[in-house]
């Protein structure tokens, strides 16, 4: 047996396949196995299943074994911004003015090496805290901060997406970046990072409202040049932005209508939020295969509104989905407190709907499809996160040949109240059945944060461990 075989025994739960696919029946999709072995060899997973089967494969491979944990793939941050780590919980704005008054002020100071340095080490501290192996990212308008981030992400070994964020109007004079200059630097930014090592490229213009028609065409000229680099975007988040949007491209009917007209909607293309998108924008997004970040902390804490997470998953028109913080719109790093707000926009979804408010007309299907249950909450985190990313040939679970990111929780950790919460599910012997860890699982989404993260495992290895509490 090799050298490098190593192993992690303990409680896998993992997602196959995609829970809303079995309403009422969610587990169908998921696997669970109490008492596995995960075999690694080079940072990728080369055998998993019950310790008994497994180890009689590998009696040699030393093991590390990880009691009283539930561990699960690595969490998926779809829609995050680099920059803004030291801004989250800005007090007292709406999407618009928050951007010039909080954001665009901090943003600049990215343009300092050192500070963007500083910032980075802080910045992935905090995600394998919360549990986040992969993110996909926005940096600023500055290469500068897009160098950091990545130098920072390949010393951590960590899966990341990321690129030069484009703005050439509604932002100080010194924040833009003309379209020219967006277009050499991107070039030479995706020459030096796209697919070296865990590196994937982003073509990032940072929304419709920030980007002039010439701005876009350069995108539209980038993806056409570089079809297997991703496009990271915003859309239809707040209704004021919503009105700017259109204002600024009246020759589109609608927001989704102006990365349409650029080419832009499609395979590897993420937009954060569409709160505010109408049936016809979903439907398009799911034809085309664009995925949409659905960014509840940060919809709540902008006031921007409710994600209508029942209709994004119609089965006729299911648009690909992942989860996302958007630090420092949303105000915790953990995609455990995503999954909390998440859960609770569905719900208040369900009020509108109960009550006939919502613009769309009373349908219990979609109702349920709102509930966010434990399968659905850690599928957005993790298998449906890799697959609106376009990368479940490499995230997102255990299976054979894919990278060995992943978490293991501690489900009595979090809230102080949360340790009798969880003791009428099992005992400290831990989850026996797929729907115990189910349970658990949905504890600690509803009542935990990044304290149940025990311990962040990225390219094979521990990257982060917490301190015991004294
Ligand atoms: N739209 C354009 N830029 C931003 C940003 O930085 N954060 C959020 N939440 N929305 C945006
Ligand atoms: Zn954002």
């Amino acid at each position: 047996m090799s050298a490098s075989f190593h192993a992690v025994r303990g409680s896998f739960f993992d997602l196959l396949d995609d829970p809303w696919k079995y309403p009422g029946r969610e587990a169908l999709a998921a696997r669970f196995v109490p008492d596995g072995l995960l075999i690694i060899a080079e940072g990728k997973i080369v055998d998993f299943g019950s310790f008994t089967e497994v180890s009689n494969r590998h009696s040699q491979v030393p093991v590390t074994h990880l009691p009283g944990r539930l561990i699960l793939p690595g969490f998926i941050d779809g829609h995050i911004h680099f920059p803004q780590t030291r801004v989250l919980g800005a007090y007292g704005h709406q999407l618009l003015d928050w951007l010039q008054n909080w954001i665009i002020p901090e943003e600049m100071r990215y343009a300092d090496r050192t500070y963007a340095q500083e910032a980075a080490r802080h910045f992935f501290d905090d995600l394998l805290a919360g549990g986040v192996t992969t993110c996909q990212a926005f940096t600023t308008s500055s290469p500068v901060s897009t160098e950091e981030f990545f130098a920072e992400a390949a010393r951590r070994g960590m899966r990341t997406i990321a690129g030069l964020t484009g703005i050439d109007r509604h932002a100080p004079a010194e924040y833009c970046i003309s379209p020219q200059d967006f277009y050499r630097e991107t070039k030479r930014l995706i020459a030096t990072y796209h697919k070296q090592g865990r590196h994937l490229y982003a073509i990032t213009p940072r929304f419709a409202v920030g980007c002039t028609h010439e701005m876009m065409a350069v995108c539209t000229q980038l993806k056409r040049e570089h079809p297997d680099c991703h496009i990271n975007t915003h859309i239809s988040e707040n209704p004021t932005e919503v009105r700017l949007a259109q204002a600024e491209y009246p020759d589109c009917h609608d927001y989704t209508a102006v990365y349409e007209k650029y080419g832009l909607l499609g395979p590897r293309f993420t937009a954060g939020h569409g709160v505010w998108l109408s049936n016809s924008e979903f439907r398009r997004f799911a034809q085309t295969g664009a995925a949409i970040c659905f960014c509840p902390l940060s919809n709540l804490f902008l006031g921007s509104g409710l994600f209508r997470l029942g209709r994004a998953t119609d089965p006729e028109q299911r648009v690909r989905l992942a989860i996302g913080s958007d630090i420092g719109g949303g105000n915790a790093f953990t995609p455990i407190r995503v999954l909390e707000e998440a859960y609770k926009v569905g719900m208040c979804n369900n009020t509108m709907l109960d009550g006939s408010v919502n613009a769309c007309e009373h349908d219990a299907a979609e109702a349920e499809r709102n509930k966010l249950n434990a399968y659905r909450g850690f599928y957005l985190a993790t298998l449906g996160g890799a697959h609106a990313l376009y990368l479940d040939d490499k995230l997102g679970n255990f299976s054979i040949g894919k990278e060995a990111d992943f978490v293991a929780l501690d489900w009595l950790a979090g809230q102080h109240a949360m340790a009798w919460r969880q003791s009428q599910v099992c005992g400290p012997e831990g989850p026996a059945t797929v729907d115990q860890a189910a349970s658990l699982l949905f504890g600690v989404m509803a009542c935990g944060d990044d304290r149940n993260v025990a311990e962040t495992w990225v390219n094979g290895r521990r990257a982060y461990q917490k301190l015991p509490t004294i």
